[in-house]
């Protein structure tokens, strides 16, 4: 398995990876949400801080995304993707809205933020722990100074994880633990 950086090529796996790690997104509304919120921003506009774990036929099966800049992400999310959230589904456009209105603070110290995603047939093999490896390297050489990202409180698979890998909750409240890690 190789960890190398999103290519277009790619567009479509990153998307069936993000359907089939996620739950309850099943409707055409569902999904369009879903992709504006937790891949296209990621892919279409940040593809230099993407990364996927391809197989041997260079298909991704896994995939660390992250926005290097929570200011730009704002500015180009609320542009762009809100509206396709908003007009698919307003009770998951407020989740987001309230959600990323939370991550003020964090994203003050921490301005990067990440979503990760593994297809269950690459799990526990250290992929995870590759991915991110290859992203923090990155963010390291484009003088990024830390990465947050947020886990639902009961998402064991994601809590051991990000435990495991070395980072600091910053903060845990209504059901979502945040985690912090410093680049330096
Ligand atoms: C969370 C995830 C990215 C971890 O990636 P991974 O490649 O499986 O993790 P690694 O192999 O690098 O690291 C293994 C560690 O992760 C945690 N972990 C992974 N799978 C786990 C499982 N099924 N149960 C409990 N802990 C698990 C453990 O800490 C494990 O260490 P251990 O095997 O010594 O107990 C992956 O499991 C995944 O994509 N899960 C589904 C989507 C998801 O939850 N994404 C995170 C959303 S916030």
């Amino acid at each position: 398995m190789v960890i190398r950086k999103y290519q277009p090529k790619d567009f479509e796996n990153m998307r069936k990876i993000c359907f089939e790690t996620s739950s309850g997104f099943d409707s055409d509304r569902g999904k369009q949400a879903l992709y504006a919120m937790y891949c296209d921003y990621y892919v279409l506009e940040e593809p230099d801080t993407c990364f996927v774990a391809a197989n041997d036929n260079d298909e991704a099966i896994g995939y660390v995304i992250c926005a290097p800049d929570q200011e730009r992400y704002n500015k180009i999310f609320h542009q762009k993707y809100d509206p396709i959230v908003k007009k698919a589904s307003f009770s998951r456009w407020l989740m987001h809205r309230l959600g990323n209105m939370m991550s003020k603070k964090v994203s003050k110290l921490y301005p990067a933020h990440l979503h990760i995603d593994i297809l269950p047939e690459g799990q526990r093999q250290g992929l995870g722990h590759r991915l991110v490896d290859a992203l923090i390297l990155d963010l390291k050489q484009k003088g990024v100074k830390g990465v947050y990202l947020v886990c639902g409180a009961g998402n064991k698979k994601g809590v051991n994880f990000y435990r495991k890998y070395g980072f600091k909750e910053f903060s845990n409240a209504f059901g979502s633990v945040t985690f912090v890690m410093d680049i330096d």
